[in-house]
C-alpha cells in the first residue's frame, strides 16, 4: 500500500501498528500539550511572499552543515526507543537518513548500541548525550562514538528532571521485555521496574538536575567532536553556549514533552539567531511537518531543521522504507517550495520571504 504524504494520514497509518501506550508515549506531549500544539501552530500561522518569474529551472534543496553537504535541511532529531516502533530499530532509521543524504542524531537512550547504529550508517550520524549523575557513563560513550566513526555530539538541555507526561502514567507506557537501554547494557543505567512510567522513574534516578554550563566544558575537555548543544530557547543561554565553546546550537522544546507553556519554537528562533549573530550554526526542531515550514525556519535564522514525530510515523508504519518515504517527501517539497516562492536555493531564503513576523 502506497504511504501518504499527508503527516497527519501517516500517523494515523502508525496508529494503526502500534500499540496504545506507544502510540502515546511518542505522540504525546506535556500537561495540557499547549507547547506541543503551539510548535505546530507557529508554523501554520506564517504566510509568504513568493516572487515570480525567476528561473527556477535547477532548484536545489541541499545545504551545507560541519563541511558536509546534505540532501535536504532536514536532519532526524533525537528519538529513544526506536526498537517500539519496528523491529529494527535505529538500524533501519540510519539507512534510511544514509540513503536520502542526512544525519541522524542517534539517541542516547537507543535501543541499539551506539556501534550497531552506526555500522547500519551510510551517512552522518551524530550521537546525543544525557549526561547522569554518573558521569563515567557519558564518559565511556563519548569515546566509543568517537571510534565508531559518530561526527558531532548534541548534547540535550531540555532534561534536568522529566516533563509531567501524562499519558504516559494513563496508559502505563514502559519498555517492553526484551527491549533495553543497549548503550548502558552491565552498567547500574538498568531501566529500573518502578510503578508508573519507568522511564520517568529512570530519569528521576539517573539524570543530574545539577548540571550547569560547566558540562560542556567538561564534554569538550573529554573529546575534539563539535558538540551541539539541543535545547536553547533565548538569546541570553544562546550567547552562554557559543561562550561555552558550543559548535551550534539547537532551538528546541523536545517537542513540547518537557515544559507545557514554553513558547513555539518558531517564536524563540529569531532571538536565539539574533544572539548567535552567525558565529555558528543554528537549528531548530519542534513542529515541522512541510517543506515550507523549513523555508519559514530558514527565513527566521535557522541553517536547517530537525523532524521527530514524522519519521518516527514513518518508521511504525514501513519501518526503513518509511523512513525514506519521509525524507524524500521532505526533499520534494522543500524544492517544490523553493520553485514556488522563487528561490533557487536556501541561501535565497531571507526575512523578504515572510509576510509579516510570525
Ligand atoms: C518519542 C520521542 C522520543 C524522544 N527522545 C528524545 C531523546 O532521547 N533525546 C532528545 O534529545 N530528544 C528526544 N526527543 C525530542 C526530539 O529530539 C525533538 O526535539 C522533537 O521530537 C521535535 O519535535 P517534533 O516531534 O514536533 O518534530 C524525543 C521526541 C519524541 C517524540
Amino acid at each position: 500500500m502506497e504511504l501518504p504524504t499527508n503527516p497527519d494520514e501517516l500517523e494515523a497509518r502508525a496508529r494503526e501498528r502500534l500499540p496504545e501506550p506507544v502510540y502515546h508515549y511518542y505522540a504525546g506531549g506535556a500537561e495540557d500539550e499547549r507547547t506541543l500544539a503551539a510548535n505546530v501552530e507557529a508554523f501554520r500561522s506564517v504566510f509568504l511572499r513568493p516572487r515570480v518569474l525567476v528561473d527556477v529551472a535547477g532548484v536545489d534543496p541541499s545545504v551545507e552543515l560541519f563541511g558536509r553537504r546534505l540532501a535536504l535541511p532536514v536532519l532526524l532529531a533525537p528519538t529513544a526507543f526506536q526498537k517500539l516502533a519496528d523491529p529494527e530499530g535505529e538500524a533501519a532509521t540510519a539507512r534510511a537518513a544514509g540513503r536520502v543524504g542526512t544525519v541522524m542524531v542517534a539517541s542516547s537512550l537507543s535501543t541499539l548500541p551506539i556501534e550497531a547504529i552506526a555500522r547500519a550508517a551510510t551517512g552522518p550520524l551524530w550521537l546525543q548525550l544525557y549526561v547522569f549523575r554518573n558521569r563515567a557513563l557519558a564518559e565511556a560513550l563519548v569515546a566509543r562514538a568517537e571510534a565508531a566513526g559518530v561526527e558531532a555530539l548534541c548534547l540535550t538541555v531540555t532534561v534536568p528532571v522529566q516533563g509531567n507526561r501524562e499519558r504516559d502514567r494513563v496508559h502505563g507506557f514502559g519498555l517492553p521485555e526484551g527491549l533495553t537501554m543497549a548503550n548502558f547494557e552491565g552498567a547500574q543505567a538498568r531501566f529500573p521496574d518502578a510503578a508508573g512510567s519507568s522511564l520517568e522513574a529512570f530519569i528521576a534516578s539517573q539524570f543530574d538536575p545539577s548540571l550547569t554550563w560547566d558540562a560542556l566544558a567538561w564534554l569538550r575537555s573529554l573529546t575534539a567532536l563539535p558538540v551541539v548543544v539541543k535545547g536553547v530557547q533565548t538569546g541570553e543561554d544562546a550567547r552562554l553556549a557559543v561562550e561555552h565553546g558550543a559548535a551550534g546550537v539547537i532551538v528546541s522544546n523536545h517537542g513540547g514533552r518537557q515544559l507545557d507553556g514554553a513558547r513555539a519554537t518558531l517564536h524563540a528562533l529569531p532571538e536565539v539567531a539574533e544572539a548567535v549573530d552567525g558565529r555558528v550554526p543554528v537549528l531548530v526542531d519542534g513542529g515541522v511537518r512541510r517543506g515550507v515550514d523549513v523555508l519559514v525556519a530558514r527565513a527566521l535564522g535557522a541553517r536547517a531543521v530537525l523532524i521527530g514525530r514524522p519519521y518516527l510515523w514513518g518508521l511504525a508504519a514501513a519501518g526503513e522504507a518509511g523512513v525514506e518515504h519521509v525524507l524524500t517527501t521532505f526533499r520534494d517539497e522543500v524544492a517544490r517550495a523553493l520553485a514556488l516562492v522563487g528561490r533557487r536555493n536556501l541561501e535565497e531564503v531571507d526575512r523578504s520571504l515572510l509576510a509579516g513576523a510570525p
